[in-house]
């Protein structure tokens, strides 16, 4: 469960990115985060990452503060997320297979799994024969498929995307709607930026901000249609638990 109770932030002194904003995200949801540019979308993403903390106000997950987290106990909220961030791309200076290994390394996971792990996510999403290669030789949505296999490969409770699918053409932008879906549909919590209306019907659930302020939420009855497939394909490619059993863990 996520919480922003009653949220603020400013950058600067005067001018507000988010204005009292609180909503709560329960497990397992589908969340798209809606509104135009400026809006604060991906300064919320941030908060819930601990990349930035609120002026005023709280951000929970599961009942304890995330602003008040010890440095020391970051990486462990770190290690239940899934991040697909704006504008933070690959690392240009190594492969796209130590860009994915990356996550693992970093909470001290061996080499050998790491490389194990980073090249199954590679070969889920069908690019493992760019894995020796440079990012810089990838297609934006080559570029896009790697970045969602480095955010999946520590197998996260919490996806978060800022707008994953900027950029890409429709097809590829339908691929990564759907594997994203597919991961909700295994038990993972997935909050989505998007400007694209068309992905906004397909939510169970939409939170629009505009100017820093949460101006409309609706919950959406239908429930999003992937097929089973999918959804046991990404199962198997995150390794995620079924909630059911993440309750007891
Ligand atoms: N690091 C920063 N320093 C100062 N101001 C910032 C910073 N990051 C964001 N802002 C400001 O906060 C406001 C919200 O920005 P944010 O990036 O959250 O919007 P957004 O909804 O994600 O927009 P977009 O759709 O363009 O990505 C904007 O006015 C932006 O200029
Ligand atoms: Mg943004």
């Amino acid at each position: 469960m996520i919480e922003f109770q009653h949220v603020s932030k400013a950058y600067t002194n005067d001018i507000y990115a988010l204005r009292d904003v609180s909503f709560s995200i329960g497990d397992g949801e589908l969340v798209f985060l809606a509104g135009p540019s400026g809006a604060g979308k991906s300064t919320v993403l941030k908060m819930i990452a601990g990349l930035e903390k609120p002026s005023s106000g709280m951000v929970m997950m599961n009942g304890q503060s995330i602003s008040k987290l010890k440095s020391g106990s970051l990486p462990y909220l770190r290690r239940k997320l899934g991040l697909i961030l704006q504008g933070q791309g690959l690392l240009l200076d190594r492969s796209v297979l130590a860009n994915v290994m990356l996550p693992m390394i970093v909470v001290g996971e061996s080499m050998a799994d790491a490389e194990t792990r980073a090249y199954a996510a590679l070969e889920r999403l069908n690019i493992q024969d760019k894995a020796d290669a440079s990012p810089l030789s990838l297609s934006g949505g080559e570029q896009q498929r790697v970045a969602i296999a480095r955010a999946i490969v520590n197998r996260p409770q919490i996806i978060l995307a800022d707008e994953p699918t900027a950029f890409l053409d429709r097809e590829n932008a339908v691929i990564v709607i759907n594997a994203l879906k597919a991961f909700q549909r295994s038990g993972v919590t997935c909050i989505i930026s998007s400007h694209d209306e068309q992905f906004l019907e397909q939510a169970n659930r939409v939170i629009y901000l505009s100017k820093g302020e949460v101006t409309d939420s609706w919950t959406s009855a239908v429930i999003p249609s992937v097929s089973t497939e999918a959804a046991e394909a990404a199962v198997a490619l995150s390794g995620a638990t079924p909630l059911t059993s993440m309750a007891h863990a």
